[in-house]
């Protein structure tokens, strides 16, 4: 087990034990997250929207813990990424640094629509609204059938992924729902053919196999409306 892997487990542990954020079992510089956060910005956006039609993944409001483990993967390269190795080697990113950035993209809240505000009138604020924009994300309805779809989410996805999408933060689940379809799409093919693992406990799963295209589809088509 590496010292990273060693120290991740213990503070999983303090997070677990004692239920709280996961702040409580580091002290949070938010500072130091806002400083990390220019990096990152530039390819998931100043407020950790994602982009580029799921190019870069939704950071904001994901689980502290899940971007803390995953970050951990990627300098370990137990998941490919690429574009992010470089920012997350252990002197450009200590284990603080990732446990602050991680922190800091928790509490982005984003909205799922805009307020309603009429553009024309006298004291409409063009760039208050840009910003407003920039902090809500609305998944676009994807390709399928939403009700094949939501029937096999609740069979197959729902126990870890939860009814409304939000994962599970304890088991370090991941969200589904507000994340880009073309993203999770690409993460099912990484899972299939084993670049990434869906469940550590038994890296040899063929879980993703069992579903067709079409079905993976359906369910993706449904996760795309838990945001609305
Ligand atoms: C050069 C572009 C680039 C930069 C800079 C970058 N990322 Fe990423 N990041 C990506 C790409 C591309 C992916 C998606 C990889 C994939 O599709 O598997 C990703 C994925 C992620 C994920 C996985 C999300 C999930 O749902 O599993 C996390 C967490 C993440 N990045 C955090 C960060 C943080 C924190 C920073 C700043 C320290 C950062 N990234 C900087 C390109 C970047
Ligand atoms: C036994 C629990 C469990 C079940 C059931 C499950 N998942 Fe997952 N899922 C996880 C865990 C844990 C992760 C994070 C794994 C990792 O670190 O790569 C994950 C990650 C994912 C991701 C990557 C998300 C991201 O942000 O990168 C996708 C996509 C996904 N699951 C889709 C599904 C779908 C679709 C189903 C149902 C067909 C499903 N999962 C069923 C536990 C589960």
């Amino acid at each position: 087990m590496t010292i990273s892997s060693l120290l991740f487990r213990s503070l999983l542990l303090c997070f677990l034990i004692n239920n709280l954020s996961i702040a409580a079992a580091h002290d949070y510089d938010k500072y130091n997250g806002d400083e990390i956060n220019q990096v990152c910005a530039g390819c998931h956006g100043e407020f950790g929207m994602g982009g580029k039609e799921g190019k870069y993944p939704r950071l904001a409001g994901l689980s502290a813990a899940y971007i803390y483990k995953e970050m951990i993967a990627f300098r370990d390269r137990t998941r490919p990424n690429m574009p992010m190795v470089e920012h997350v080697d252990d002197r450009q990113m200590p284990n603080d640094d990732i446990m602050d950035i991680a922190i800091y993209l928790n509490k982005i809240k984003l909205a799922t629509r805009l307020s309603v505000v009429d553009e024309k009138a006298p004291n409409f604020d063009a760039y208050a609204r840009l910003l407003e924009a920039k902090q809500t994300i609305q998944i676009p309805k994807a390709q399928g059938d939403i009700k094949a779809g939501k029937k096999l989410y609740k069979k197959e996805c729902k126990s870890c992924h939860a009814k409304d999408g939000m994962g599970n933060d304890k088991e370090l689940v991941p969200q589904l729902a507000g994340q880009y379809t073309q993203y999770l799409t690409r993460q099912i093919k990484l899972y299939t053919e084993k670049k990434r693992s869906h469940d550590k406990e038994d890296p040899e799963e063929e879980f993703f196999k069992s579903f067709t295209v079409e079905q993976m589809r359906d369910i993706l088509a449904y996760a795309s409306v838990l945001d609305d």
